[in-house]
């Protein structure tokens, strides 16, 4: 991850947000780079999600709604996540990251653990656990730590468990529910009345505009909406770069079914096409995978979950959420609305309130993937012929955020830099591409390695003087041949946009 993050710092991509008055913990800022992959990867997925589909439509509903949508969504009173607090270091987990476990020898509880998550932490448990051991200096076998979350804490454990800052138990306080959403004022009034919230999902701007589009619009179930936007969250515990962070960007799917339709043939066919969507982005099939929740911990409302997980730097998590939630939202809407929420099915004629499949993806979350997918270290020959080190991002040409490079061979020879400047212009009407004359060639290749452009096109000495072929260097075998200007734009076509 640190690799990772330095690597987009130094070139780019991303900037801790208020750098210059020392970050602002969990707010990032997406530089030149940044936003360039960014945005190609919201416009891979509109793409694929919206446009070339005839059964989703999409919208852009605004951030701050009317305060009445949260308390009917049930997030005004329920959207929290259990906080404890340490007392001593003022230091907050987030309860269910908190994990912890009574060390036992001879079947005696001589002490606690505590370790707040991460791919290593039984092995942090087991060995603080061997030195409470040895530092009561009592004989007998340990027994195997079992880890719990703090949430499952009993009372009579809050002042045994060590705080993970300081080690020493006694600070710790109980369990607590946090409140997630951000609250602003709206309008000239100051009091309660004015209280709004910055939305902490794009899903609810969707079900308050579900009676708009199927008025205006022609669908017809089953059907769907989809919107990319940004939600905020007062996350207790921001961490791991971009993965969880206070502001970030989702793009939804609300995709409305018949009551009697078979869900659970729906819900397979979703998460099939969300996975096809990552690899058709340049995840690896094989870091895909699933994590179906258990029955027993679904929210009343929820038929199903299946997150798609992937292996990111700091461990195996949460990429992507598929629900089904049934009619839930849209029955809550409609009591709390009093509209009605109903569809006529002109297949079966029956009048009834849809349910829904939600696939639920966050934009920074998919950026994070695509870097760790992309981020390689190999070892390529110089100019010299010497073999070194190079470090490159192996992007899909659909997202990197730059598409070619255009290099003239020399910069001091007029008749190169031409017809460099001409192709670059030419290129730079369908695509971002890239222009640089300064440094040695394998330099300047280097240089485009590390931001992970996938072409370099050189102009030499033979396109001006023979057959106006050039150069075509791909990133990642750094296999050279000519191709003439015609096959050039061909392949970028075929390999950007197809
Ligand atoms: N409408 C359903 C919903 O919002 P969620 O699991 O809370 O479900 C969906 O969020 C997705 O949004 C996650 O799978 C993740 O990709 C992204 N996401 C959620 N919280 C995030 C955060 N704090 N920072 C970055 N991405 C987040």
């Amino acid at each position: 991850m640190e690799e990772i993050v330095g690597l987009c710092k130094r070139r780019g991509f991303i900037f801790p947000s208020s750098e210059i008055y020392g970050g602002y913990n969990g707010f990032y800022d997406y530089g030149p780079l940044g936003v360039e992959l960014r945005n190609n990867i919201k416009q891979a997925w509109w793409r694929d999600m919206v446009q070339r589909r005839d059964d989703i439509e999409g919208l852009d509903s605004t951030i701050i709604m009317h305060p009445d949508i949260w308390k009917a969504s049930g997030h005004v009173d329920g959207f929290s996540d259990p906080m404890v607090d340490c007392r001593e270091s003022k230091l907050r987990y987030r309860a269910d990251q908190l994990f912890f476990a009574p060390v036992i020898v001879a079947g005696e509880t001589i002490g606690y653990v505590s370790v707040v998550e991460c791919p290593q932490q039984q092995e942090i448990a087991e060995k603080a656990a061997a030195d409470i051991k040895r530092k009561a200096a009592k004989q007998g076998t340990l027994e195997p730590i079992v880890l719990k979350d703090y949430t499952e804490s009993k009372p009579e454990e809050y002042d045994l468990v060590p705080s993970p800052a300081t080690g020493k138990p006694g600070s710790l306080t109980a369990p607590r529910e946090f409140k997630l959403m951000f609250e602003t004022k709206v309008g000239p009034l100051a009091d309660d009345s004015a209280v709004a919230y910055l939305r902490p999902e794009t899903a609810q701007g969707i079900f308050a505009n579900y009676k708009n589009i199927v008025d205006t619009g022609r669908v017809k179930i089953p059907f769907g909406i989809a919107q990319i936007g940004k939600a905020f969250r007062n996350e207790i515990t921001p961490r791991n770069f971009i993965f969880r962070s206070r502001e970030f960007e989702q793009m939804e799917i609300e995709y409305f079914i018949a009551p009697s339709a078979d869900w659970k043939a729906l819900h397979r066919e979703w998460i099939d096409t969300c996975i096809d969507w990552l690899v058709s982005i340049g995840l690896p099939r094989a870091s895909i995978t699933e994590d179906i929740h258990p029955e027993d911990k679904l929210a009343f409302y929820s038929q199903a979950t299946t997150d798609l997980m992937f292996q990111f730097p700091h461990g195996e998590q949460e990429l992507w959420g598929v629900a089904c939630r049934g009619d839930y939202d849209l029955k809550q809407h409609q009591e709390h609305s009093g509209k009605s929420m109903t569809i006529f099915d002109e297949a079966s004629k029956e009048k009834y309130v849809p349910h829904v499949i939600e696939p639920s993806l966050g934009v920074d979350r998919t950026l994070l993937a695509v870097l760790t997918a992309a981020y390689t270290i190999d070892e390529v020959p110089n100019d010299k012929g010497k073999v070194e080190e190079r470090t490159l991002l192996k992007f899909s040409p659909k997202i990197a955020p730059v598409k070619a490079a255009i290099f003239p061979l020399l910069k001091n020879k007029p008749e190169l830099v031409e017809r460099a400047q001409a192709l670059y212009q030419k290129l730079q009407r369908r695509w971002n591409v890239f222009y640089d004359a300064s440094g040695a060639i394998g330099r300047r290749y280097r240089r485009q390695d590390e931001i992970g452009t996938p072409f370099g096109i050189t102009i030499d000495f033979d396109t001006i003087e023979k057959d106006g072929t050039v150069t075509l260097r791909d990133r990642d075998t750094c296999e050279q041949r000519r191709v003439t200007e015609d096959q050039l734009i061909q392949f970028l076509e075929e390999q950007i946009d197809g």
